[in-house]
Order: C-alpha cells, then structure tokens, then sequence
C-alpha cells in the first residue's frame, strides 16, 4: 500500500519541470529504477531543493544509470560536469577509498547503530572525501542490509560453495567472499540483471527492496540474510558544483540533502518488511540467516586489518571504527 502511494506520487514528481525562474539546474543521477527507495531519496531531494530554495534550484532526476554508471558518473561529479548523485559505497571505493569504513563486515549489527555511526562519520569523512574525489557527501542513506539471492538454498558456508556470486567491483566485498571460499566476480550493476537471467552467475546481494524493484524474484530462488554489509551510500555533489553556489544556495542544498536521507532511511524500513512478504508471494524462499553464522562473521572480520591500507589508511581506519564502535553502545 505504502509502495503503491508512494510510487504514484514518485512518478508525477519525476515528470514534473518545476517551471518558473531557475538559476541553477542541478541533475541528479543514480543507478535504481523509479520504485526503490534510492530514487523515492532523490524526489525528496528534488522537493526539498525547491522549497528551501524557492525555486532557485531545479533538480532533475536520472534514474537506472542513464547517464552512466555509478562509478563513471562519480568520475564526471569531480569536474563538475554532473552535478550530483546518489551511489552504492562500494561503486564511490575505487576513486575515494576513505568512504570504505562504511563498508567494514559485520561493522554494524542494528539499523540504529548504523544510522549513528553515519551521522558521526560524515564531517570526518568529508574532509577526506573532497580531496581524493571532488566530492561532497550531504548525506549518508542506508537501504537495510544487503542479502544474498541465489538459484538454490544457502543456509551453511558449505552450500555457498562453488556458487558464482556477483559482487561491486571493490576490493572489500570481493576478499570478504574469498574468505568465505568462493571466487566472486566483479560486475557492474547494470550488468546484474541480464548475468543472472543467462545463469552466467548464481547470485547476487543487494537488499530485500532491489530484490523487488530489479525483479530478481523472476531470474532467483532463494534469499540469504548474510548480515555482513548494509547498503549504505552517500547523496554526492560535485564540490567544484557547490563551491560555485552562493553561501545561501549552498546551505540550502545541504539541508534539503541531509533531510532526504532521512526520509530515504525511514521510507527504506517500511519497505523492507514489504519487500519481505511480496518476495514470498512471488515464489522466493527467505531462509533468514546461516545456520552457522558466526564462521561467516569470524571470516570476514579477520580481514579488517587487511583492509585498513585501502581505506584511506590506518589512522582513518582507527577513528572511524572508534565512531562505528561508539554508536553501539
Ligand atoms: C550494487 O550492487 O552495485 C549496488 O548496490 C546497486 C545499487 O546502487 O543499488
């Protein structure tokens, strides 16, 4: 029901021009399609940018990677030549590796913790994110945590050997499936889809809501809540893009982005559990977590030292779990 208003709302937004005197126009990319909680942050974006700017600002939304995919349109961010996007951290990696903390298996344990942790972590990680990137992030969104579909049951390490999985092209979630001894192949998300429907993988991971607005229900079998990474992602704006706005502009810009993420966060919860019972409807076994989680979990949390090199070094790494560690209690 939720999903229905909203989706009707989400399209009548999008075709919408926000006609009237524009000084600015500020497109908005991002890889989902028009009924994941992704695009429903970027409408929210759109509305807020307008109200809070009176109109000065026009966002324009570009879902499903039409202007290019996740990696390449963050490439196009640092010399401005688009001005924004919302992206999965694992595609944001390769080209700012301090924004990899957010990525760390098994960091976060609730929604909550998560939600803190990301709050805290953001002006820190902003001072690393504009030099290695030229970008700015106005806000942290977290989808839920990304859940394993497959072709057959997975309810032990055991079962999950032999399956090709599909993973972001970054190091983090490729060395973690190592452990869990299995060789993933980087793909890029536009990819996924077709992959699956060819059987030239077996699997994927992402949340229970792109399960339903990718359709995986159609090409996959079975779901797996292997609880090692949430779906976290930075609204971004160009900082060469920013810095060219007024000081007004500008703190209206980054209000109206820190609030639709919380809208995206709190919008992502309720259609989770959606997400949860049309995937049963629609066929799919959900088997909850592995039988034998914990060996999941040791596995991959002995890799964080390993990682700490790629993700903008030891003494980020070091502060930021402090933050991570500190949310929990
Ligand atoms: C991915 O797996 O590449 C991303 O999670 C896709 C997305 O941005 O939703």
């Amino acid at each position: 029901m939720l999903k229905a208003t909203l989706t009707a709302t989400v399209l009548s937004l999008t075709m919408a021009s926000f006609a009237g005197a524009q000084d600015y126009t500020l497109r908005l990319s991002h890889g989902d399609n028009e009924s994941n909680p992704t695009h429903l942050t970027a409408v929210k974006f759109q509305e807020l940018v307008d109200e809070y700017t009176d109109g000065r600002v026009a966002v324009q939304i570009f879902p499903s990677n039409a202007l290019g995919t996740e990696t390449e349109v963050a490439q196009a961010l640092r010399m401005g030549s688009i001005e924004a996007e919302i992206l999965y951290t694992g595609n944001l990696v390769p080209l700012a590796p301090s924004a990899g903390v957010l990525m760390l298996p098994y960091a976060y344990t609730t929604t909550e913790q998560a939600h803190t942790a990301m709050d805290e972590l953001i002006d820190p990680l902003n001072e690393r994110l504009v030099p290695e990137a030229g970008v700015r992030a106005l806000g942290l969104l977290e989808k839920g945590f990304r859940v394993l579909t497959t072709n057959q049951p997975v309810e032990t390490l055991d079962s999950l050997q032999g399956l090709k999985i599909r993973v972001s092209p970054n190091d983090i979630a490729i060395k973690t499936f190592q452990a869990w001894g299995i060789e993933p192949l980087p793909m890029d998300w536009a990819e996924v889809f077709p992959a699956l429907q060819q059987g030239v993988i077996d699997g994927q991971e992402n949340p229970y809501t792109t399960a339903i607005s990718s359709r995986f229900y159609e090409v996959q079998s079975d779901i797996t809540e292997i609880h090692y990474m949430m779906w976290t992602g930075p609204l971004l704006i160009s900082e060469r893009v920013f810095q060219s706005y007024p000081e007004d502009i500008q703190e209206a810009v980054a209000r109206a982005g820190r609030e639709a993420v919380e809208y995206g966060r709190q919008v992502s919860g309720e259609l989770t559990e959606e997400a949860k019972a049309e995937l049963v409807e629609r066929g799919m076994t959900l088997h909850g977590a592995p039988q034998d989680e914990e060996k999941w979990a040791e596995a991959a949390e002995a890799l964080w030292p390993e990682f700490y090199s790629q993700i903008g070094g030891e003494e980020w790494a070091t502060q930021a779990i402090k933050i991570i560690n500190s949310s929990a209690q």
